[in-house]
């Protein structure tokens, strides 16, 4: 995949993705080796995820050897909440595959507030363990975020408890019914966490993610702009829809050309 695609739509943009992460776990089963991947939650992998069922489910596609970790869970949360990152992931994907229970790793976001740093160490260690993750995907937020790593942030947090951005807040409210009823922090990867990652695909759909993808991939990186560190990865693959990419630099140039 080349630094940055765009296509006509996110559907084309989510099939690429998941056809993509299908080529590296098929990969894997043929040589008989685990595959690491870093999943993401809210809107933008829905189509990703949808794909990758179809490709289960028609081409038979297995996930037996899959070891997922999630970016992130609102805190507090129960798991078996509706509005849950758990749930979301069991709806949308683990539901409708052969990974198997023990291989899913997501932040627990009904544990006590004193138990939460030695739970962070303890997923950092855990990542480490499985042999860090081969890829990771992800969404971004309006604010910057990836993950929950709302500005400003250094380049070497971790996995921690951290407030949400009231933008943010914003943004997730419609799926509580209110701001007033949305949770304020969350449990998230860090970027040094998600830095770690051998590859990273970040996917943004839509005209309210040009002005952030715009300063992301163009300006200088800043701790004020959380996704603008994947600047310095070395295998980091931005896919866009047409109105998420109308404000790089490129395709400006190309508008007017
Ligand atoms: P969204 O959120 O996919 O719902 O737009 C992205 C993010 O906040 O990372």
């Amino acid at each position: 995949m080349r630094p940055i695609q765009v296509f006509d739509d996110k559907m084309e943009g989510s099939k690429a993705i998941a056809r993509h992460i299908a080529h590296l776990v098929k990969r894997r089963r043929e040589e008989h080796k685990p595959v690491v991947l870093g999943l993401a939650t809210g809107s933008t992998p829905i189509g990703v995820y949808e794909e990758l069922v179809r490709i289960h489910k028609n081409e038979g596609l297995s996930f037996e050897h899959v070891i997922t970790f999630n970016l992130d869970e609102y805190y507090p949360m129960r798991p078996s909440s509706q509005q849950s990152y758990s749930w979301f992931m069991h709806h949308h994907l683990f539901n409708h595959i052969d990974v198997p229970a023990q291989n899913i790793h997501i932040p627990d976001g009904a544990l006590a507030k004193n138990h939460i740093p030695a739970f962070c160490r303890g997923y950092e260690a855990a990542i480490k363990n499985a042999g860090g993750i081969d890829l990771q995907l992800l969404g971004i937020g309006r604010t910057g975020h990836i993950g929950f790593n709302e500005p400003p942030v250094s380049a070497d947090s971790i996995t921690r408890l951290v407030s949400l951005h009231p933008i943010t807040i914003e943004d997730a409210a419609r799926n509580f019914g209110g701001i007033s009823f949305t949770p304020t922090e969350a449990i998230t990867m860090g970027i040094s966490t998600i830095m770690q990652a051998r590859e990273i695909v970040i996917a943004g759909w839509g005209p309210n993610k040009a002005a952030i993808i715009k300063k992301a991939i163009e300006a200088n990186i800043d701790e004020q702009i959380p996704a603008s560190y994947l600047q310095t990865h070395a295998s980091v693959k931005w896919v866009l829809d047409k109105e998420a990419a109308a404000e790089l630099s490129e395709m400006t140039e190309h508008a007017d050309a």
